[in-house]
């Protein structure tokens, strides 16, 4: 099965297409329009019916992914703006703000099925704790981020987030839908 994956984040596409060995996933080469909006969710259906209409998609299936960093101690901020946060403020400066340095990731897919313009939403979350950067792997806050239970960061080793992540959930919530095998 293809399905189509508006993101610009080359990370992303990596862990769908590793995550999801049952299906052909291809990039969808198209500008993605983020609304202010509080929940990943409807961001995620906003991002996936735009991505379509924009790239004339109509057949098949698209997915969209919104996910962010929730810090315990901003009261879930920044959520859905952690790609501009992560930007301005930098890793360093998020972790200068805070001192408590628990921490959930989560994510949203929201899959277009284009036959009948439905769109479902998939969801995941991964808590753990914020340490300074440690590791070149991945993607985002991945060298800041210690799994719960874990002392290496997603930066130093992938694999721990290749077995549970906000995003593996989300896509597995997705996989066993479509019916797709690994
Ligand atoms: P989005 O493009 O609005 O979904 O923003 C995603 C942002 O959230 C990324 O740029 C990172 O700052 C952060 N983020 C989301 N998921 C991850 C992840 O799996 N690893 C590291 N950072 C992530």
């Amino acid at each position: 099965m293809r399905i189509l994956f508006a993101t610009g984040n080359s990370g992303k596409l990596e862990e769908a297409r590793q995550m999801l060995p049952g299906a052909e996933i291809q990039r969808l080469e198209v500008e993605t329009v983020e609304p202010q909006e509080k929940s990943l969710s409807e961001i995620s259906k906003y991002k996936v019916r735009t991505a379509a209409e924009n790239a004339g998609v109509d057949s098949g299936f698209v997915m969209a992914d919104d996910s962010g960093l929730f810090v315990d101690e901003l009261n879930g901020f920044h959520g859905p703006l952690s790609h501009p946060f992560e930007e301005k403020v930098g890793k360093e400066g998020l972790l200068e703000l805070i001192h408590d340095r628990s921490a959930s990731f989560r994510c949203s897919i929201a899959l277009l099925d284009c036959e009948d313009r439905e769109v479902e939403v998939f969801t995941g979350s991964e808590k753990g704790r914020l340490v300074p950067p440690r590791g070149e792997k991945g993607f985002g806050y991945d060298p800041m981020f210690l799994p719960e239970g874990s002392d290496v960061t997603w930066g130093e080793d992938q694999s721990q987030k290749e077995e549970s992540s906000h995003r593996k959930e989300a896509l597995q919530k997705m996989a066993q839908v479509l019916d797709l095998r690994g």
